[in-house]
């Protein structure tokens, strides 16, 4: 099948509007590139405002429908497409990690079958969406109702897309919300290819799809004026005029932004175990281009030298190359900037006296990996969180290692930081972890794990990490509805 996807010709595809596969009104186009190879592989719309124009307004008609139907039944739509989500999963994973770069053994295909699970937990949760009864005296019943808010704008990122789209797309709709999404320029197939199945259930204009471009593109939907909630995944610098926009309208936001999230490693630790779970954490295999990425290392001094070089074994021998080979655990870059920027900060670390290469470095200049925008994992260890290295969200596989002795001085550093997403806390001794869980400033802290998000729990930053929670019931309902309140007296004269 790998074969069969990389000797077809050039796919040519549309965006979702009003339950209608079309082009732009422009007529224009972007074509999408395989990272791995560099070679283009698909065409897909470039919509701008006139497109966003026309889907939200499709979105907008499709509301009062929609935010009628019973939630049960809402729900039951979002099980079926969960049930084909999981049945098409394989091909689901294909064409994204064909897309995307990422290998499908180690991330494309685990992300589809939790995609399928996403709609699959936002389906059951349809009628969770309750109210409260108020208790202000038996002459007064007053209720509320958790209303969907109209029309969700939401704009997703390349680097888990499917994933990330399914979580805009589960809970606004469970919701009761209509919604038109902006899939990433450079990887939209996937997400078209999910928005294809969720179409088959859904009635015409519940659900909008657009490719284009952030600026052209995303930037209209977030300036919509019938858009009545944004919901953005991506950098931060994007999600701060996302927030911007909404502040115009006074429409709520969800942000779920950059990171730059602390590994602590105590002194108990230098284990085989802890190796891998730093591997887990760092994303290696997703070339750490993830927002959860435990990007910055905090090792206790006295095991500093010696899990270092188990780790640099445990890194080294990951198998680099074709995301589509099974063989495969770490596939390539998203595209020419990113790689470059990930260079940027390789060629920076090498550039820095106080810096010392553990393992890794630059790219090969030569031999099969230079035909793809491939990244070797690199660990950097330098005494400073202080650095460009240690402060600014690479989305690379580039680790900072950075000693401690005194538990106190490593929970600051770990602090120190304009974002907190994630962490992750090594240690046997479960109190002292729990101590430092308690005292890092972070959305989501994972103790002697680096596991990925699981639904049901809520996800999402502190500090300019982002703003709202994802994947859980909570997330749903405070992001995706409005409460009213209706307070009715009792006490009115009986008549006749
Ligand atoms: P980005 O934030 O520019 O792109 C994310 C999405 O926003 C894409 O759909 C893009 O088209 C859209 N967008 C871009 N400019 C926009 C605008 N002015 N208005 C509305 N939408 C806009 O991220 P990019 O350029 O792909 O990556 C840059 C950095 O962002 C990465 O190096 C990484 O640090 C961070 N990032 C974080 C992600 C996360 O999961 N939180 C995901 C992707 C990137
Ligand atoms: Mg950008």
């Amino acid at each position: 099948m790998a074969d069969t996807i990389e000797r077809s010709a050039l796919l040519n595809r549309k965006m979702l509007i009003d339950g209608e596969w079309v082009d732009s009104v422009s007529g224009q186009t972007i074509t999408v590139e395989n990272p791995a190879k560099r070679q283009p592989i698909a065409i897909v719309p470039r919509g701008n405002a006139e497109d966003v124009d026309r889907a939200v307004q499709a979105a907008y008609r499709a509301f009062p429908a929609w935010s009628r139907t019973v939630p049960r039944d809402r729900g039951k739509l979002l099980l079926k497409i969960a049930e084909v989500m999981e049945a098409r999963h394989e091909e689901i994973a294909r064409l994204l990690a064909w897309e995307n770069g990422n290998a499908l053994r180690t991330q494309a295909r685990p992300e589809a079958k939790n995609t399928a699970d996403i709609f699959r937990y936002f389906g059951g949760l349809a009628s969770e969406l309750k109210g409260e009864t108020i208790p202000f005296g038996e002459h007064v019943l007053s209720y509320t109702r958790r209303e969907p808010l109209g029309v969700v704008g939401a704009i997703i990122p390349w680097n888990a897309p499917i994933l990330l789209g399914a979580l805009k797309i589960a809970p606004a709709l469970c919701a009761g919300n209509t919604l038109v999404m902006k899939a990433a320029e450079d990887a939209p197939l996937a997400v078209l290819l999910m928005t294809e199945i969720c179409q088959e259930f859904l009635p015409k204009g519940v659900l909008n799809v657009l490719t284009g471009y952030g600026p052209d593109c995303g930037a209209a939907l977030a300036n919509h004026p019938l858009v009545r909630k944004l919901s953005f995944t991506g950098s931060t610098e994007v999600g701060k005029s996302v927030m911007r926009a909404a502040a115009d309208r006074i429409v709520p936001v969800s942000l779920e932004l950059g990171g730059k999230s602390p590994s602590i490693v105590y002194p108990d630790c230098d284990e085989d175990w802890v190796v891998d779970g730093i591997v887990g954490a760092m994303r290696f295999t997703r070339q750490s281009q993830s927002c959860t990425a435990g990007s910055r290392m905090f090792l206790h001094a006295d095991i500093f030298d010696s899990f270092l070089a188990k780790l640099k074994k445990k890194a080294e021998a990951l198998k680099i190359g074709d995301p589509l080979d099974e063989a495969t655990d770490m596939g390539s870059i998203i595209n020419n900037k990113q790689f470059t920027k990930v260079c940027g900060y390789v060629s920076d670390g090498l550039a820095r006296k106080d810096a010392k290469l553990v393992f890794g470095g630059l790219p090969p200049k030569d031999g099969p990996l230079s035909e793809g925008y491939f990244a070797i994992p690199t660990v950097f260890a330098d005494a400073s969180n202080d650095w460009r290295l240690a402060r600014e969200e690479i989305f690379g596989p580039v680790l900072v290692a950075i000693p401690w002795r005194d538990e106190e001085d490593a929970i600051r550093m770990a602090n120190d930081s304009h974002y907190g997403l994630a962490a992750y806390v090594w240690t046997h001794e479960i109190g002292r972890g729990l101590r430092a869980a308690h005292a890092i400033q972070s959305g989501w802290v994972q103790v002697n794990q680096g596991l990925g998000q699981v639904p049901g729990h809520s996800y999402g930053g502190y500090k300019q990490s982002g703003i709202g929670r994802e994947f859980s019931l909570e997330g749903m309902l405070d992001s995706y509805t409005q409460r009213k309140n209706v307070t009715v007296n009792l006490n009115t004269p009986v008549r006749g």
